[in-house]
């Protein structure tokens, strides 16, 4: 079956986060984490039949979403769940804040491995908890958890740990192994373990995502797996994710703290992610070997044009995170602004991210080319 990845849709006018930013500009947005790819023909389908339905009344996940939900975490990413383990949200942004607020209290802390999301360091002063940040390490070219330096952050405050698996911005994939020491350090200080697996669907391999709702004992009691469809099969304005939660007390004070303020979601987000789920698998390989050619695309245009800016392997995510600090600008994202790019600010991603530029290939190649000739343009002009 072939799927069409290379039109480009002129999302100008439809209110899209992304181009407005640089509405009557000419820059080339390849900042917020969405794609320019049409959903799959599968989804749009789905939902072209929902809305010709015609009534949009409050509205709970049917019996076959949650079947095909379930179906996806056991045939994907072999993790087995039950029905009631499922816990549905608008995003998995409003997931984190909720369950920051149920669990801890004014001063208490979570821990987050930075450069990270940048949610991930607002959610816990939302609901003033002090964000504590573990740096990752950088070995070679490789970031990992640093285990020593993670194992000192965790104190009789810590009530939470936020982690990122696939990782966004560095895209890593976890090993079985570090997710299983990061989940311990959580159970041994009495801490939950919060995995977001948002990227979880978009991993280029050979490394295999290691889901949490994988791991046993102790640590598997006290984790909240976080996941959603919208990044994989382009639908995060459609709002719609949800945390597996396997421990009922956990999931009780989940529920209590969102209580009132999350309420009945999206019915264009089940259709959505139930279509995805259910029959999204083929259009989800294709979209993999579109991304992994333009980051194979990056990989050498940076290394033969822009050695200056430094880039790492990549496993997962169509988000690459370029070391810029040897270009030595004091506004690097001003700088390809200018030059008619508009990339994310690496130092909005916490300790550790000054200096590096976040930019999003989940474009048809010729945009992508063309952001990267003018990113070029602009260094040679320097
Ligand atoms: C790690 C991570 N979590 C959550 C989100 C956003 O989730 P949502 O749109 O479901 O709030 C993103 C978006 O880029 C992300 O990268």
């Amino acid at each position: 079956m072939s799927f069409d990845f290379t039109t480009a849709p002129d999302r100008r006018g439809t209110g899209s986060l992304k181009w407005d930013k640089y509405a009557g500009t000419d820059i080339l947005p390849l900042w917020v984490a969405d794609m320019d790819f049409l959903s799959p023909p599968c989804v749009r389908e789905a939902l072209a039949r929902r809305v010709a339905h015609g009534v949009f009344g409050y509205t709970q996940p049917r019996a076959e979403t949650i079947e095909a939900t379930l179906a996806w975490l056991r045939d994907r990413h072999g993790a087995t769940a039950e029905a009631d383990w499922l816990v549905w949200f608008p995003g998995l942004v409003p997931a984190l804040n909720v369950i920051c607020r149920a669990f801890g209290a004014s001063g208490d802390e979570a821990i987050a491995l930075t450069p990270v999301y940048p949610p991930f360091l607002t959610a816990p002063a939302f609901s003033n908890l002090k964000g504590v940040s573990v740096p990752l390490a950088l070995e070679g070219d490789r970031w990992r958890v640093d285990p020593v330096r993670l194992e000192a952050a965790f104190t009789p405050r810590t009530r939470l740990l936020i982690f990122c698996n696939p990782h966004n911005p560095i895209g890593r994939v976890f090993s079985e192994a570090e997710v299983a020491e990061v989940a311990e350090l959580c159970a041994r200080h009495g801490a939950l373990f919060c995995s977001d697996e948002i990227h979880a669907d978009l991993t280029f391999g050979p490394s295999r995502h290691f889901c949490a709702l994988r791991m046993s004992g102790a640590a598997a009691a006290r984790a909240i797996t976080l996941m959603a469809p919208s990044k994989t099969f382009n639908t995060p304005g459609l709002a719609c994710a949800f945390a597996v939660i396997p421990d009922p007390g956990i999931r009780r004070t989940v529920r209590e703290a969102a209580r009132g303020i999350i309420t009945e979601i999206n019915a264009m987000g089940y259709v959505a992610c139930e279509a995805a789920f259910r029959d999204g698998e083929p259009w989800r390989q294709a979209l993999l070997d579109t991304l992994r050619g333009n980051r194979d695309f990056l990989y050498e245009f940076t290394a033969r044009e822009m050695p200056e800016l430094r880039l790492r392997p990549m496993e997962a995510t169509y988000l690459a995170w370029l070391d810029a600090r040897g270009l030595d600008l004091e506004d690097p994202v001003g700088f390809f602004e200018k030059g008619g790019v508009g990339l994310f600010d690496g130092k909005l991603f916490g300790p550790g991210g000054e200096g590096f530029l976040r930019l999003n290939f989940g474009c048809p190649r010729p945009r992508l080319e063309e952001a990267l000739r003018r990113m070029k343009t602009a260094l040679d002009r320097r």
